[in-house]
């Protein structure tokens, strides 16, 4: 949606500029150039506003507690979780490198948007700024894997 506000916005500014039946490669390189800057590279730079205190690392790890763990486990490395080999991709451990190689603003945009279409849901309105930051702290410091036991809505 805002993607699609920012793209139409600079197209129409480019054809008032004047340039739009002569060059449109020039339009398009411009477009996508805008689309990676405001859009991809902005998250990738984007950095956590909260330091990394222990407190915030708490609280990320409480928040996970409320609604990641169904998915991921206590520890982000699936611990408990009995579904983990037979959905398709299947859970990654937040604790790999894949994972970890993302920057902190790439995190926070997967964690707004999700992955589609795998199971991994968006938490953009359903979860806080303030709430998804803290969680990039518990993910960059997670806690051994098994350490934390199962989630409690798989031991009974
Ligand atoms: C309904 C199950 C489910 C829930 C709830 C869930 N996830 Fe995921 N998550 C997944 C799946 C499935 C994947 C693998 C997606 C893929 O590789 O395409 C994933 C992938 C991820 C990744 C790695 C993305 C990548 O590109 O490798 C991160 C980070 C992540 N989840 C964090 C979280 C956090 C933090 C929460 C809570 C705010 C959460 N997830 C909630 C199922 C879930």
């Amino acid at each position: 949606m805002r993607l699609a506000a920012l793209l139409s916005a600079a197209i129409i500014s480019a054809g008032l500029a004047g340039c739009k039946a002569s060059s449109p490669s020039k339009l398009e390189t411009m477009t996508v150039t805008f689309a990676e800057h405001h859009i991809f590279v902005g998250s990738v730079k984007q950095k956590n506003p909260l330091p990394a205190t222990t407190e915030n690392w708490a609280d990320g790890k409480d928040a996970f507690s409320h609604y990641c763990v169904a998915c991921h486990g206590m520890d982000g490395q699936n611990t408990g979780v009995p579904f983990v080999d037979r959905v398709s991709p299947p859970v990654p451990s937040l604790a790999s490198e894949d994972v970890q190689r993302y920057t902190d603003g790439q995190l926070k945009w997967i964690l707004d948007n999700g992955i589609r279409p795998s199971g991994m849901p968006g938490s953009k309105g359903i979860l806080s700024d303030d709430e998804l930051w803290s969680i990039v702290i518990f993910l960059r410091r997670l806690p051994p894997a098994g350490s934390q036991g199962v989630p409690e809505m798989y031991t009974h």
